[in-house]
């Protein structure tokens, strides 16, 4: 199989390892998905590098992709006729112009119809953090056209596959109101396949051992450590400001500030009835992730993290999304403390 090239820590790196994802892609890309799948985990977990995997596995089973990265300002259009490709790219060329990102999203349903009309055949559409550019109060309404495509065609179509990447928080709360996805977590990577990319990082490193506890697999983490010449505590320092976390340890009131202390020593502490606000504003941070409770590897997206690992934060029912943004809360508790 073709594997995209990559950037990682300023490297060039192949696609590695998630060979169960690319499985799960090419059962896809064979029988299309009956509903759209909105695929959701922690921030820098590889959702965008496994999209744009997915876009060779799926042109090479002879669909034509769509692909919307609105956020790295990328829309591409493989499509064979040539007037269509053109309209698509006008299209997209207008909308970065004119800061009107969303509108390429809900424009691709016309393209998608335009396409049919003049052949039948597969279609794939592949949409990356879109919700952020038409608004979370949108994501359900989109999702729904999705599906509509799937299930209510205007002309007939030999597949359809429609993936859809968030990060994890709001839009999949949005989303997951209805029945109209099929919502797939995804985990930072399995040890031995991070163990690949990290190999391709030069030296001087920590071993692999220390690298694993301070990223969970992470490859966005391991990549900003690199860049901090492995100084956890820098990297530490900057997630907790960028998170603006003293604010929001401020923001709370003591009962809440202790449950959070209990929480970055036992993650699953927070799963009560009367810690559900509090829950949900590390969700809505992106700071955790509150949908662990199965680990059937039918329901993930490449291999589902293991039932519980307290050293990388994991716990039964919620994860820390990396050990790194665990010690980020740590850090500012103690500085509020001070
Ligand atoms: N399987 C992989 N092989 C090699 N590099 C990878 C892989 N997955 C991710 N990366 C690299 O790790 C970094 C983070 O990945 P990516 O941007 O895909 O994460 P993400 O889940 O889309 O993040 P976000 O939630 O912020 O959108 C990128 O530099 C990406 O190129
Ligand atoms: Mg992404």
């Amino acid at each position: 199989m073709r594997r995209v090239k990559l950037r990682l820590a300023g490297l060039l790196v192949e696609f590695t390892d998630r060979e169960k994802a690319l499985a799960q892609v090419q059962e896809w890309a064979e029988r299309g998905t009956i509903q759209p799948i909105v695929i959701f985990g922690p921030e820098g977990c590889g959702k965008t590098a496994l999209l744009r995997q997915a876009s060779h596995v799926l042109k090479d089973a002879g669909y034509t992709v769509f692909h919307l990265y609105p956020l790295d300002r990328i829309f591409e259009a493989d499509i064979e006729e040539p007037d269509i490709r053109k309209a698509f790219l006008d299209l997209a060329q207008r909308a970065l112009s004119e800061d009107s990102l969303g509108r390429v999203a809900w424009a691709v349903f016309d393209f998608i119809r335009e396409a049919l009309k003049r052949k039948k055949r597969k279609i794939a559409v592949l949409a990356d953090d879109v919700f952020q550019v038409i608004g979370v109060q949108n994501a359900a309404a989109y999702v729904k056209g999705l599906l509509n495509m799937i299930e209510h065609p205007l002309y007939d179509y030999e597949n359809i596959v429609a993936i859809v990447a968030t990060s994890e928080g709001v839009s999949r709360r949005e989303i997951a109101k209805h029945l109209w996805a099929n919502l797939m977590p995804i985990w930072n990577m399995p040890k031995n396949g991070f163990q690949e990319i990290y190999e391709k990082l030069p030296h001087p490193k920590p071993d692999y051992e220390k690298a694993w506890s301070l990223t969970g697999g992470n490859p966005r983490i391991l990549s900003i450590l690199y860049e901090k010449k492995w100084d956890s505590n820098t990297t530490v320092g900057e997630l907790a400001s960028k998170k603006r976390l003293t604010a929001f340890i401020l923001s709370l009131n003591p009962q809440e500030r202790e449950w959070l202390a209990e929480a970055t020593e036992d993650p699953d502490k927070l799963f009560t009835r009367e810690k559900l606000p509090l829950l949900d504003k590390l969700v809505d941070l992106n700071l955790i992730v509150d949908t662990l409770a199965s680990r059937d590897p039918q329901l993930w997206v490449d291999q589902p993290p293991p039932e519980k690992d307290p050293q990388l934060g994991i716990g039964r029912h919620i994860a820390w999304q990396t050990p790194l943004h665990r010690e980020a809360v740590k850090k500012a508790l103690e500085e509020f403390a001070r």
